[in-house]
């Protein structure tokens, strides 16, 4: 796992910039994530806290509006435990290069120049996850907060170093690194920007899948600016193997059961947590069809709807692999284990979102034939 060069596959392509202020990248469903930010009274931040669970969040701002925050100046994230937990890059700055001993390296975001336009807020992670009251988005100062020009209050900006299988083959360092973390957020790039078109389609995706009730990283406003800018594309990164091949297996299963395809799921393109990111070329299908595939390029159908499931199963052995030096043979031992029972929890979800989908109620035998049947017969 080694990787953070900014740029493997940098290209100049459009003038519109954007920049993605996703401080947030997995509310909905676990609370570490959420819990990263931190009001100015809780400097330490504890990120297990457990009386603020997202839901707690969330009904505190359906309940009594006028807790949120109206001043930027309150708002802060905490680094620490991060910093505190893993070896920092010793080198500093923004530039191509192999990192190796360390996991993060200090990245501070190169601003957005020009006229900044807001150009898209999602209300209910601003309100609902970070407690920010939407007149803050009116406010010059949260446009140079959004786009990188002034740091959050008691953030360390990080670039995650990574690595992965891409295509099926160990593909060691990458890192075109469009996200810095700013707090626990990761948004993986030396500048941390992006084209506006994938921006929007990102945006407006992983917004429309957190609806649809699929765990995904989300987004709290689109900055864009004039400013022509180099291209590239998006990111994320206690292994407790059994949640990470329970919520693996339950994710995928989500996404079948809105027709979703991810599209390019390469291993660094998953999430430990389990939720969407990347939201690359995917794609939802129009009817149904188990080869779809939304990347054009994709011949060989890799990626295609049908073939998730077992891409999800191929991705966590892959970190299993990556894993075993650090477990004992015991450990190894049930992580295989563990591992065996995807399959199993896989269908069972699938097979639960199918029937809630068909209306069907009780359970009987037939209900797997019923099911299989009329996706066989829609195709
Ligand atoms: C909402 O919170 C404010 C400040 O904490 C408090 O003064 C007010 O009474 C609360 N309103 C309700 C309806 O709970
Ligand atoms: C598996 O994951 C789902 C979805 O994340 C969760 O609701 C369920 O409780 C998990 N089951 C176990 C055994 O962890
Ligand atoms: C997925 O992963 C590969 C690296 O493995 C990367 O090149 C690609 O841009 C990633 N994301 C998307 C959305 O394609
Ligand atoms: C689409 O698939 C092709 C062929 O496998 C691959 O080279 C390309 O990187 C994929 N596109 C993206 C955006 O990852």
């Amino acid at each position: 796992m080694l990787a953070h060069s900014a740029g493997t596959s940098v290209e100049m392509s459009s003038v519109h910039t954007v920049l993605v202020f996703a401080l947030v990248a997995a509310a909905s469903v676990t609370p570490v994530y959420a819990l990263e930010f931190c009001q100015s009274t809780d400097r330490d931040c504890h990120g297990h806290d457990k009386k603020t669970s997202p839901d707690a969040i969330r009904s505190r701002w359906n309940v009594n509006a006028s807790n949120l925050m109206q001043d930027l100046d309150q708002f802060s994230v905490s680094c620490t435990k991060l910093i505190d937990a893993f070896p920092l890059d010793k080198v500093d700055g923004n530039f191509v290069r192999t990192v190796k001993n360390c996991i993060f390296s200090k990245s501070i975001p190169t601003p957005l120049k020009g006229p900044l336009r807001l150009a898209a807020v999602s209300k209910d992670v601003l309100e609902g996850i970070l407690n920010l009251d939407m007149a803050v988005t009116q406010s010059e100062e949260f446009l140079h907060y959004a786009s990188g020009g002034k740091l959050l209050p008691g953030s360390v900006p990080l670039a995650h170093r990574y690595g992965g299988h891409q295509f099926g083959y160990w593909a060691g360092q990458l890192g075109d690194g469009r996200a810095h973390s700013l707090g626990r957020y990761t948004d993986r790039s030396g500048d941390g920007r992006a084209v506006i078109r994938s921006s929007v389609r990102e945006f407006l995706c992983s917004e429309a899948m957190h609806f649809l009730h699929v765990p995904t990283s989300r987004a709290a406003s689109l900055i864009v600016s004039d400013e022509p800018v180099m291209r590239d594309q998006f990111y994320n990164g206690n292994v407790n193997t059994e949640r990470v091949v329970n919520d693996t297996a339950h994710l995928i299963a989500q996404w079948m059961s809105v027709g979703f395809a991810h599209g390019v799921c390469n291993t660094d393109n998953f999430s430990l947590l389990s939720i969407t990111i990347d939201y690359g070329p995917f794609g939802f299908m129009e009817s149904y069809n188990p080869d779809f595939v939304p990347n054009t390029s994709d011949d060989e159908g890799r990626y295609s709807i049908g073939a998730q499931a077992d891409i999800g199963l191929f991705n966590l052995e892959k970190l299993l692999t990556a894993l075993s030096p650090v477990l004992t043979k015991k450990q190894q031992k049930e992580a295989n284990v563990i591992l065996k029972g995807y399959v199993h929890i896989y269908q069972m979800r699938f097979h639960q979102l199918f029937k809630a989908k068909l209306g069907l109620l009780g359970d009987e035998e037939a209900d797997s034939y019923l099911i299989a049947f009329l996706l066989k017969a829609s195709q």
